[in-house]
This record gives C-alpha cells, structure tokens and sequence, in this order.
C-alpha cells in the first residue's frame, strides 16, 4: 500500500516558533509578569487556549472569560503583525525539497497543525499548492496528544492510519501520532522527542526514499 506523509507546521516547515514567543512574551508582560526562552519549550505544538491557560498558571495570574478571550485576541493579533513580513526564507532547511521528494513519488501530502494561521502561512511561504489536504487548528477540537488532527488528514486522504508517518517536532505532537497509530519522525533532539520511531535534526539532505528505507519506518 501506498503510505501518506502528514506533516506538523511549526518547526517542520516554518520556523514561527519565535514569533508566537514575541508574542506571548508580550502578552505577558502586559499582564504584568515575564514569559522566558525556557517557559516557551512548553508551549510547542500546544494549541492558542492551551498556551494561555499555561502561561497564566506561570505568572499566577488568573483571567475572567472575557478577559482570556480578549488576550487572545491580542496575541494572536502581534503574532499576525509579526508574521506579516514573512517568506520562503522562513522554510526550515531542506523541508521544501524534502516536500518536493514526497510528490514526485507521487505519495499524497497532508498537514496536521493546531494552528489557526496555517493557510495564511502556507501562503505567505508559498507551500500551499504541495499539500493534498489541510487539517488546521480550525477544524479539530481537541488538542495534540489526542490523535483528532492525524486522523482527520488521514480519512481526508482516504488512506489507513497504519499507513501514515507523521512529522513533528513537538512531544505532544508526537504522541498524537502514536495515538492514532501512525509512524512517526521527530524532528529535532531525540533526547526529547524519544517516543518517535525515528528522529531526525532536519530534512536537510534527505528525501522520502530515505526515510521509507529505515527499519524503524516499516510500513504494512
Ligand atoms: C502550533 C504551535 C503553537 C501554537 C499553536 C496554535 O502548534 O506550535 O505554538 O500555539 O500552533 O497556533 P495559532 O496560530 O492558532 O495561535
Ligand atoms: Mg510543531
């Protein structure tokens, strides 16, 4: 059978992670309290509400309803005002050739990412005609680790969850994989991202072919 490669967004193929850390830290400061480097590892492949709920139990601060969805509303508003000027300089190394590998072996392509702005991204760096389908923040109501977002590629790809590998950078992320029961490449430290079948720093240098031929990626 012909596998299927669903990839995460941020820090896969774009690296946004730094300015939804702007964004947060400004956010934060506004509320009075500061929001690290460090804090922010946290934050990875967690979901908008996730994240504030997170970083208000950091700066023991506590928001009525209305106030939360105002905050979000500000962040998300200086993280689009950051990612503005942003382009294809912005794509992690080697992922949009590793993209183009994926399609000449004519393997479909989803994206599974919890963002709300993964389209305007898509866009802005000029990627979003290599995807076969796109399962965003927009259409899932649980976050990572539930497996909601994999799955959801999976059926709009009509291919068998067995026969997915996932790309994330994230543990959450990670785990959602394994929770659907898909194959899954961390990207980035394999210190961290250890429940991965296979971790790799980045797509640099690599194709598809290369990934299909590691034990570790053994398909039905
Ligand atoms: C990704 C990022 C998170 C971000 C989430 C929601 O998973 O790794 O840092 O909070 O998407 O993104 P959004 O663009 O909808 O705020
Ligand atoms: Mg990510």
């Amino acid at each position: 059978m012909k596998p299927a490669c669903i990839f995460d967004l941020d820090g896969v193929i774009v690296d946004t992670a730094k300015y939804h850390y702007l964004a947060w830290k400004r956010l934060a400061n506004s509320l009075g309290f500061d929001f690290t480097e460090h804090d922010n590892e946290q934050l990875k492949g967690v979901s908008r509400v996730e994240s504030l709920k997170l970083i208000l139990r950091l700066g023991g601060k506590q928001l009525d309803d209305a106030e939360f969805d105002a905050a979000l509303v500000r962040k998300n508003g200086w993280y689009l005002e950051y990612i503005q000027q942003i382009g294809s300089e912005e794509i992690l190394p080697g992922a949009a050739e590793f993209l183009t590998s994926v399609r000449a072996q004519g393997i479909k392509v989803a994206l599974g990412s919890a963002s709300k702005n993964a389209v305007l991204i898509l866009e802005r760096i000029q990627l979003l005609d290599q995807f076969d389908a796109i399962v965003d923040g927009n259409k899932v109501s649980k976050a990572k680790p539930d497996p909601e977002v994999f799955l959801k590629a999976a059926e709009e790809l009509a291919v068998p969850a067995s026969a997915c590998i996932v790309f994330e950078d994230a543990v959450a992320g990670v785990q959602a994989a394994r929770n659907a029961g898909m194959k899954v490449v961390g990207i980035g430290s394999a210190a961290v991202l250890d429940q991965a079948n296979l971790v790799l720093p980045n797509f640099a240098g690599l194709s598809i072919a290369d990934v299909l031929a590691r034990d570790e990626i053994l398909l039905p």
